[in-house]
């Protein structure tokens, strides 16, 4: 199939474009390379350097054709939604109309989007299901969350699929160290580089880490679903920030001590997300051990870090 990823010079989109090459998919990729590296696309996708909303992401479909779109470029930044709430509005809500405009001028069959936890808000309940109350807290999550309604919208007036993935905290090779839920590329690199990781608050806040790898098999599960539908991709389990970094440090094999910092103003203390719909319906489900995906992701970190000396 033809595939184009939005956002495939990401930490998830790359992730994502090796696995839909290695099926044998042919995939073009829009990043304009603002959090996205080069290095990180797989040689056989195309790459076009772009912003999502400019025209010429017009010439990119006249050109390929997809038939299906991942939707994951996005400005991903929490604090910076908060900063510059006007950037993160034209990223994520015009860019997105842009591109459903191109999908319903060429024919694209279906768009996969990559959302986020954040389109909850603070959590009435842990896990959480996909009818809990979306009242998000930041400027990102409005502007995650906005999107779901255009390609709902979009769906039913030009009749085009849609899948849309609300991702928990994502971990794996390929993270940036800033970005939404980066806490374990963080901790892996203050640990490599012998830093004290800083923690907000008491440490005992929990979240709900799921491995790209799992995030990129939603994706491709995804392809195949025939009804329109919304899922949580998951764990349905919680780990607390202090438990993670003493995993972390455990297998490392160096015992680090945490700064501990005044809590940020409107932190969640508890999130969760309920993964059962993906399970039944999107025949989904998280198949990485989390101990040894840390292990993985911590092996990436440090053979990045050796070949960069
Ligand atoms: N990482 C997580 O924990 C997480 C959790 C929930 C949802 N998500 C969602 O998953 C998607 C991917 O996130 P990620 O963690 O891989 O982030 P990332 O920053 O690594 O990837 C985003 C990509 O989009 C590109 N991009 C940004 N603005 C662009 C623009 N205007 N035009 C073209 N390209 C642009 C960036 O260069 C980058 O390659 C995002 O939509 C994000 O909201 C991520």
């Amino acid at each position: 199939m033809k595939v184009l990823v939005t956002g495939g010079a990401g930490f998830i989109g790359s992730n994502l474009v090796d696995a839909l090459i290695n099926i044998g998919h042919k995939v073009t990729v829009i990043d304009n390379l603002s959090t996205g590296d080069k290095r990180n696309i797989n040689p056989e996708a195309c790459l076009y350097q772009m912003d999502l909303n400019s025209k010429s992401i017009e010439d990119v479909f006249e050109n390929t054709k997809p038939d299906i779109v991942f939707h994951l470029a996005a400005q991903v930044n929490v604090g910076k939604s908060i900063e510059c709430p006007l950037l993160d509005e034209e990223i994520n809500i015009r860019g997105t109309l842009n591109l459903l405009n191109c999908c319903r001028n060429f024919g694209v069959k279906k768009i996969v989007y990559s959302s986020s936890a954040a389109v909850y808000g603070k959590p009435q309940f842990n896990p959480i299901t996909e009818d809990h109350i979306t009242e998000p807290i930041s400027y990102y999550g409005v502007s995650k969350l906005t999107p779901e309604y255009y390609i709902k919208v979009f769906s039913s007036l030009y009749n085009i699929s849609y899948v849309i993935l609300r991702y928990s905290n994502v971990f794996g090779p390929r993270q940036n160290h800033e970005g939404e839920g980066g806490v374990v590329s963080i901790f892996i690199n203050k640990l490599i580089n012998k830093d004290r990781p800083v923690i907000y608050g008491s440490g005992l806040q929990t979240r709900d880490f799921i491995f790209v790898k799992d995030v990129v098999n939603a994706n491709l599960a995804a392809i195949e679903h025939e009804e329109n539908d919304t899922f949580n991709i998951g764990t349905n389990e919680s780990i607390s920030v202090v438990g993670l970094l003493d995993l972390l440090s455990n297998i490392h094999g160096q015992n680090v001590q945490a700064m501990f910092e005044t809590g940020r103003e409107g932190d969640i203390m508890h999130s969760c997300l309920d993964n059962n719909k993906a399970k039944s319906k999107l025949k989904w489900a998280p198949s990485h051990d989390f101990e040894q995906s840390l292990k993985d992701t911590l092996h990436y970190y440090i053979e990045k870090k050796l070949q960069s000396v």
